[in-house]
């Protein structure tokens, strides 16, 4: 890294913020493109958002990415924000315009859908219904994902009932039925489905196993996990057993950067082996 005067700032705002992988994503392809830039980690106290928002033009920030527990709340602060974020109802991206004005995205959708793509070139929506698990932002993306992508049927499952049937009213759309599943019937609902989705915080180190029976999985679906600590999870192994094909959730993380990156620095983010490796490195090191 060079420090130059002329160097391009942006950054990560969180509260918490030390447990985020982007800077380390961000430094990557920086280097890789060997630009006079800088990524870093901005400790913002959730009091402190709209004015640390607020200073990233003064500051001379091309943007940040924004993580917990900004995401939402930033949707009030910066000046314009994608239909599709709006939807969601977080933001995860800012850039910077030229006038000064602060413009809000979400690229958790396109991250979902870039890494399904990586993984499983030939997915097509027409498989058959999705069963998404959870229904927090991560969720409200995978679904915004899925319908972009023209699954006719999702089925929803959350431990408390009642988020998931805000994420069915909040995302309704038309040629895409969202129903709402107990609980306790989520492995029921796995009949004739082409896609299952952990958005849940289960099965990440540290946390309780997902625990769901398969047996009912059509042995074409498709099972994609969000969490990547650890990188398979017990879920993923379950799946790969009985001869599923699996996505894990490193790419997500990964492809999201990218429309911040390619805005704040107008340079390629590719995504490639050696990307994962250097993240999965510092992953192991933290741990
Ligand atoms: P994010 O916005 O990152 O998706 P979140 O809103 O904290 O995160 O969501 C975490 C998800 O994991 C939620 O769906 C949560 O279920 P609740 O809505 O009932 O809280 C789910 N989750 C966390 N711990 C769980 C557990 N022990 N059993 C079942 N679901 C759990």
């Amino acid at each position: 890294m060079r420090i130059t005067g002329r160097t391009r700032l942006a950054g990560i705002m969180g509260w918490p913020v030390a447990h985020s992988r982007s800077p380390t994503l961000h430094n990557f392809w920086l280097d890789e493109n060997g630009i006079d830039g800088v990524y870093v980690p901005l400790a913002v106290r959730p009091d402190r958002l709209e004015e640390a928002l607020r200073a990233l033009p003064a500051l001379g920030f091309r943007g940040c990415n924004l993580t917990i527990p900004h995401k939402p709340a930033a949707l009030s602060v910066v000046d314009r924000v994608d239909p599709l974020a709006r939807r969601i109802g977080a933001l995860n991206t800012v850039v910077v315009m030229p006038d000064d004005s602060l413009e809000g995205s979400n690229t958790d959708v396109f991250g979902f859908r870039e890494n399904l793509r990586d993984h499983v070139p030939d997915w097509d929506a027409a498989v058959g219904p999705a069963v998404v698990l959870g229904a927090g932002g991560a969720a409200r993306a995978v679904v915004a994902a899925l319908i972009a992508d023209g699954v006719g049927e999702i089925r929803l499952s959350n431990r408390t009932i009642t988020r998931s049937e805000q994420v069915a009213a909040d995302l309704e759309s038309p040629g895409c039925r969202l129903t709402v599943v107990a609980w306790d019937e989520r492995a029921a609902a796995l009949q004739d489905t082409g896609l299952l989705v952990n958005t849940t915080s289960l099965g990440m180190t540290g946390e309780p196993e997902l625990e769901i029976d398969l047996a009912r999985l059509p042995p074409t679906a498709i099972v994609v996990d969000i969490v990547y600590v650890p990188l398979e999870t017990a879920l993923l192994a379950a799946a790969r057993r009985r001869g599923h094909r699996t996505v894990d959730g490193l790419g997500m993380l990964l492809h999201q950067g990218r429309p911040g990156f390619e805005a704040w620095y107008g340079a390629p983010a590719r995504v490639t082996r050696e990307l994962r490796t250097a993240v999965l490195t510092t992953l192991a090191k933290n741990r």
